[in-house]
């Protein structure tokens, strides 16, 4: 690859196919410009020796056969023939989740020609783990009466994901399909000989970083998440209202109960990435409960229907109640060893201006509008929404009011205010400063300029509140230059430098994703790390004359719990004697609570501290327990 890595495109997620609308993949699904040369070959398909048996229709009301064909050919002198297609949808189907491995990236190509002018589009299906069939259209507009090629589509799937599926469908004209090649995307390695940014920061504050489920098939981004972030996870969106409200299930339940006050949620758009957290012991930022974006308009209408009336604002009350719970509960009924050490309460309810958004639905004129404010008439919703996650929030969990221009004197001074009030009650615990930030060319053109953000870190630390910087990222122009990277690190540095003096009161720094070709502003690159995996001069800025701290803060060291479930009991005294017995086994090689891990040594460390694990540790841990000492380490 040597830095030449094809750029990804994010393929267009739209039309409906079977007449179902089409949602975004939930995975990974994109197309390369370039070809990558150097991945392996999986299945290289040219149906020379007649077999086509790889291929299928589309179930069962799909009138499609599949056979070989002398008709037409790209190489040699047969080709996939696709007959009998009676419907837009029905088409030939090859199979991915029997044959090719999960959170794995596959590209494929194939020449597909229709017998004569032919309008074909390239999909892909799958079934989510709540038994939903999902669609996206990957390459569309392939028409023409020649062959016609699709390069390098990039493909990806979970392990929650059945029945995924590429097909070719669109007109009924027979298709054609040849040289079909699937290949594996090169493993590249990322920089080890850098320093981790967690690493470098571990006793001042966590670092984390947002991602969503595709990168999870993505290795050397998951190498990056490893090093680098994994002091914090943030899903980018699929723990937003829109994907754990479920409209079906709160009709469903409505029709059955007669309460329309009782919102059902499901988190399965989260489930790798909540997976991957609990199997790794990385704490989760909770983003977001109560906001007016990405939340469906149907969740305030009567009969939680599309086109219902506006429900009251009592109802709404309940409702809200209802969900904030339901939220917290499924969670952590789903996953009871994550540490949901932080919730974003209520996201972007103040204009830069300091005044409540307009009411309105979501997609009224433009996206700024909100629904809350629709049924609350003002802000007021703001309170109950604090109250309700403070009652039902998991013990540990922080809860903080979210905004962007959180630098901006309207907005600022509103959050303020309503901070102090929600303070005084005891309902808050801190404020994200989301911090879309902006280089542009210069370090004068740079907004907000660096002293304007070390500005409200003062003011919002003042509050004797925690800050944690949610969602970091810097824009530069667009096709940036060496010049413009060199500014934005410079800039970097002046905002972690602004962070770094405030870090008494900020517990977590979270970047908006990993790697600049994956940011949701990806065309403006800003990101620490580029779309070869490589670290930017902006990373290099924000380490400059800091060092690996050789110790982690003692403050977070849990002494006694050697097996990292935050609690100190027989357990940990047992998985220490078994780690020292039969390390092959309960060494450092997994991440669970029946494995040791590196900061499950630190914690362990409780007698002769320094020395390692030993069956002192073991003994001083039940000693403990039995209440012969007080306190662990051992004095
Ligand atoms: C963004 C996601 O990154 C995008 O994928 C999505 O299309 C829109 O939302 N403020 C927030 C985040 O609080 O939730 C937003 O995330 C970025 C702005």
């Amino acid at each position: 690859m040597k830095g030449q890595k094809s750029k990804r495109l994010l393929a267009a997620l739209m039309s409906a196919s079977m007449g179902i609308a089409a949602v975004p993949a939930a995975f990974s699904v994109s197309a390369a410009e370039t070809a990558d040369s150097e991945g392996k070959v999986v299945f290289s398909l040219d149906f020379e020796d007649g077999d086509v048996s790889m291929f299928t229709n589309r179930g069962e009301n799909d009138t499609t056969e599949i056979s070989v064909s002398d008709e037409a050919s790209v190489s040699g002198s047969k080709s996939l023939l696709a007959s009998g297609r009676s419907k837009d949808w029905n088409g030939p189907a090859f199979r991915l989740d029997d044959k090719l491995e999960p959170f794995t990236e596959y590209y494929i190509s194939a020449k597909v020609k229709g017998r004569y002018y032919t309008g074909a589009t390239f999909s892909f299906q799958y079934t989510n783990a709540d038994g939903e069939t999902k669609y996206s259209n990957l390459v569309q507009n392939l028409s023409g009466s020649d062959w016609m090629s699709v390069e390098n589509v990039k493909v990806s799937f979970t392990d929650e994901m059945t029945g995924v599926y590429v097909y070719f469908e669109g007109g009924q004209d027979d298709l054609f399909i040849d040289d079909f090649v699937v290949t594996e995307a090169p493993s590249v390695e990322i920089e080890q000989d850098i320093p981790g940014l967690k690493d470098v920061f571990a006793n001042d504050f966590k670092i984390g970083t947002a991602f969503t489920p595709s990168g999870l098939s993505s290795k050397p981004t998951m190498a990056l998440v490893e090093k680098h972030f994994s002091g914090s996870i943030t899903a980018g969106n699929e723990m937003k209202p829109d994907a754990v409200l479920n409209q079906a299930a709160c009709q469903a339940y409505f029709e059955e109960t007669g309460d329309d006050t009782v919102p059902q949620v499901g988190f399965s758009a989260a489930k790798p990435l909540l997976n991957y957290c609990r199997d790794n012991n990385i704490p989760v930022r909770i983003h977001t409960l109560v906001w007016h974006s990405q939340t469906p308009d149907w969740f305030f209408k009567e009969g939680y229907s599309n086109d219902g009336e506006w429900v009251s604002k009592e109802k709404m009350l309940k409702r809200m109640e209802n969900y904030i719970k339901a939220y917290f509960e499924t969670l952590t009924e789903l996953y009871p060893t994550i540490d949901f050490y932080a919730c974003d309460v209520v996201n972007e309810a103040w204009t830069d201006q300091g005044t409540p958004r307009q009411p309105g639905e979501q997609g009224s004129s433009g996206s700024e509008q909100s629904a809350w404010v629709q049924v609350f008439g003002d802000n007021s919703f703001i309170e109950p929404a604090f109250e309700f996650a403070r009652e039902y929030a998991p013990k540990g969990c922080k809860l903080y009011y979210n905004d962007y221009n959180e630098y901006m004197d309207g907005k600022m001074n509103v959050i303020i205010e309503m901070a102090n009030g929600l303070k005084e009650k005891g309902l808050i615990d801190g404020i994200g400063m989301q911090s879309h930030l902006d280089a542009r060319q210069s370090l004068d053109a740079a907004f907000p300029s660096v002293s304007m953000y070390n500005k409200a870190l003062d003011k919002y630390s003042k509050l004797g509140l925690d800050i944690q910087i949610t969602e970091l990222d810097v824009t530069t122009p667009e096709n940036p230059t060496e010049a413009d990277f060199k500014v934005q690190a410079d800039y970097y540095k002046g905002i972690w430098d602004a962070i770094y003096a405030h870090k008494d009161s900020i517990s977590a720094v979270v970047l908006w994703g990993i790697t600049d070709d994956g940011s949701w502003r990806a065309n403006k690159s800003p990101l620490l790390f580029d779309a070869d995996y490589k670290a930017k001069p902006a990373y290099y800025s924000i380490i400059e004359g800091r060092e690996v701290p050789p110790i982690v803060d003692p403050g977070k060291i849990k002494y006694g719990d050697a097996n990292c479930n935050g609690e100190v009991r027989l357990n940990d005294a047992v998985l220490i004697m078994q780690a020292i017995g039969n390390p092959d086994v309960y060494g450092v090689n997994g991440s669970d609570e029946t494995h040791i891990t590196e900061k499950g040594i630190i914690n362990g460390d409780v007698a002769n501290t320094g020395d390692g694990l030993t069956n002192a540790d073991a003994l001083a841990i039940q000693e403990y327990l039995i209440n012969l000492i007080d306190s662990l380490p051992k004095k």
